[in-house]
C-alpha cells in the first residue's frame, strides 16, 4: 500500500523582524547572518500567538469537512509545549472540529518529534488504510536577547495530512535512525530557554548526518545520485548545507543537489528555525519553488534533534502533485508586519501576566483566526 502525505500546510505569525536590523542592534557585521548563516528575517510571534494557534491554522489551511470525518489520530511534534501534561493535539482538535473518535498526542524529541509523528501515522495507515493522521510540527524558537542563537529564533507550524494514496509523496519503507545520549541543546524544565553548546550542537548535527548516512547506504544500497533534491533540519540555512557538502562525494551531484537546497530554504530564510517544522517546511519549500522536479523524483530526508535522535528516510514525488501546493506563499510572507528591534523584543519577550487565581491580566486581543483570548483559573481559552 501507498503512504504519505495528501496534503501539506504552513502557518506563520504575523510579524516578521529583519536580521540586517538585529545585526546593526547587536553590533555585528549584518552579513554574519546574512552570509555567515544564510538567514535574512525572523517570524515572531505574540503572546496571544502559541503552538496550538499555529498548528490550528496551519491544519485548517488544508483540511476539509470530510477531512475532518476521517482523521481518527492528531499528532502534534513540538519542544515548545504550553502544557506539561495536557496535549496540544487534543486542544488543536476541538479547534478544528475533528470527529470525537480520535487520539490525540503530543510527540518531544527536540527537532525530531514531529518525524517520529510522522513514522506513527504511516503505520497506523497501514493498519487503518480508510482513515487520515493529521501530524503537525509546531514551534516557537526563543534563546534569548543577545544570546548565540538569537539570529536563529523563529516561529511557525507545518501541518501534514497522512493518508493511504497520497497526493503529494509516498513514503519510502527504508528509514535508518540514531539516538546519541548527548547535551548539545536542551531545556530543562525550569528553564525559560534553551542551554546550548552551539559549536559541539553545529558538530553533532554533522557527525550523526555522516553516520547515519553510510548506514543507511549499506542498508539500503542507495546513494546521493538516486535523489532529486535532499531536504534536512534547517536550524538555520547554512548548517543544512554544510551537511549537504558533507556527504556528497561526487561533484556533479553535489552541484545539482546545491541548487535544489537554495530552492529548499527560500522559506526558512524568512522563517528561522522553527524546530521540528523545518525540515518539513524546507520540503515545502522545495515543493513551491523549484521548477527542476517531476512526478517520481526520490527526495531524500535528514530530520535532527538535539539530544540527539536523527532519522535519514525518503519519499517519491507523486504524479500531479503541484495541484496540491500554493502559488503565493512569498507573497503572503512580504505582507507581514516589520518590527524595529525594540518592538521585537517587547513583543516577542512578553509575557502572560495572571492574578492569584489564574486569571490573565490586560491580554491584548488578537483578530487572528486562531488566538489565546484569555486565561480563566490557568486554563488557556482559544478562539476560533
Ligand atoms: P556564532 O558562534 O556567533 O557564529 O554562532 P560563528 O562565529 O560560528 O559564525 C557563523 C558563520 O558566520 C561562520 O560561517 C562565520 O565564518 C560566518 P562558517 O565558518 O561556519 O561557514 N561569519 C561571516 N560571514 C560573512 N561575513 C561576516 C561573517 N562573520 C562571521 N562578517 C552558532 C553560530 C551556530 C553557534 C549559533 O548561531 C547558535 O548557537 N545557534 C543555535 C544552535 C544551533 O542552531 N545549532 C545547529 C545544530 S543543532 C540543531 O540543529 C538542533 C536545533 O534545531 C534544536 C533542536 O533540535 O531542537 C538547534
Amino acid at each position: 500500500m501507498k503512504i504519505g502525505i495528501d496534503k501539506i500546510g504552513f502557518a506563520f505569525p504575523e510579524f516578521v523582524l529583519d536580521l540586517a536590523d538585529l545585526a546593526a542592534a547587536r553590533n555585528v557585521d549584518p552579513n554574519k547572518f546574512k552570509v555567515g548563516l544564510l538567514q535574512s528575517e525572523m517570524a515572531i510571534a505574540p503572546v496571544t500567538q502559541d503552538i496550538v494557534t499555529l498548528g490550528a491554522q496551519a491544519a485548517a489551511s488544508i483540511l476539509t469537512e470530510e477531512d475532518k470525518q476521517a482523521i481518527d489520530m492528531v499528532i502534534v511534534g513540538t519542544e515548545s509545549s504550553v502544557d506539561q501534561s495536557k496535549a496540544a493535539a487534543v486542544v488543536i482538535h476541538s479547534l478544528l472540529g475533528i470527529q470525537p473518535f480520535a487520539r490525540s498526542i503530543e510527540m518531544k524529541e527536540a527537532c525530531y518529534g514531529a518525524t517520529a509523528g510522522l513514522s506513527l501515522a504511516k503505520t497506523h495507515i497501514a493498519q487503518n488504510p480508510d482513515s487520515k493522521v493529521l501530524v503537525i510540527a509546531s514551534d516557537i524558537a526563543k534563546y534569548g536577547i543577545a544570546s548565540g542563537g538569537e539570529p536563529t529564533q523563529g516561529a511557525g507550524a507545518v501541518a501534514m495530512l497522512v493518508t493511504a494514496d497520497p497526493s503529494i509523496l509516498v513514503l519510502n519503507s527504508d528509514n535508518v535512525c540514531q539516538t546519541r545520549d548527548i547535551y548539545d541543546f536542551w531545556r530543562p524544565n525550569d528553564d525559560k530557554y534553551p542551554r546550548v553548546d552551539g559549536k559541539y550542537s553545529t558538530e553533532q548535527y554533522t557527525d550523526c548526518l555522516t553516520t547515519t548516512f553510510d548506514y543507511y547506504k549499506k542498508k539500503t544500497g542507495k546513494d546521493l545520485e538516486d535523489f532529486a533534491a535532499m531536504c534536512l533540519h534547517i536550524p538555520f540555512p547554512k548548517q543544512g548545507l554544510k551537511g549537504l557538502r558533507a556527504i556528497a562525494a561526487n561533484e556533479d551531484t553535489l552541484t545539482r543537489l546545491t541548487d535544489r537546497f537554495y530552492e529548499a530554504i527560500i522559506y526558512n530564510q524568512v522563517i528561522g528555525n522553527i524546530y521540528t517544522g523545518s525540515i518539513f517546511l524546507s520540503f515545502l519549500s522545495l515543493l513551491e519553488n523549484s521548477q527542476a522536479l517531476t512526478a517520481g523524483d526520490e527526495i531524500l530526508f535528514y530530520s535532527y534533534g538535539s539530544g540527539a535522535v536523527c532519522e535519514i528516510f525518503s519519499g517519491s514525488l507523486v504524479e500531479g502533485y503541484q495541484a496540491s501546493l500554493q502559488e503565493k506563499r512569498m507573497a503572503d510572507l512580504n505582507q507581514r508586519t516589520k518590527v524595529s528591534v525594540e518592538e521585537y523584543e517587547k513583543i516577542f519577550f512578553e509575557e502572560i501576566v495572571l492574578d492569584e487565581a489564574g486569571n490573565s491580566i490586560d491580554l491584548n486581543s488578537d483578530e487572528s483566526p486562531y488566538a489565546l483570548e484569555k486565561v480563566v483559573e490557568f486554563k488557556r481559552i482559544y478562539h476560533s
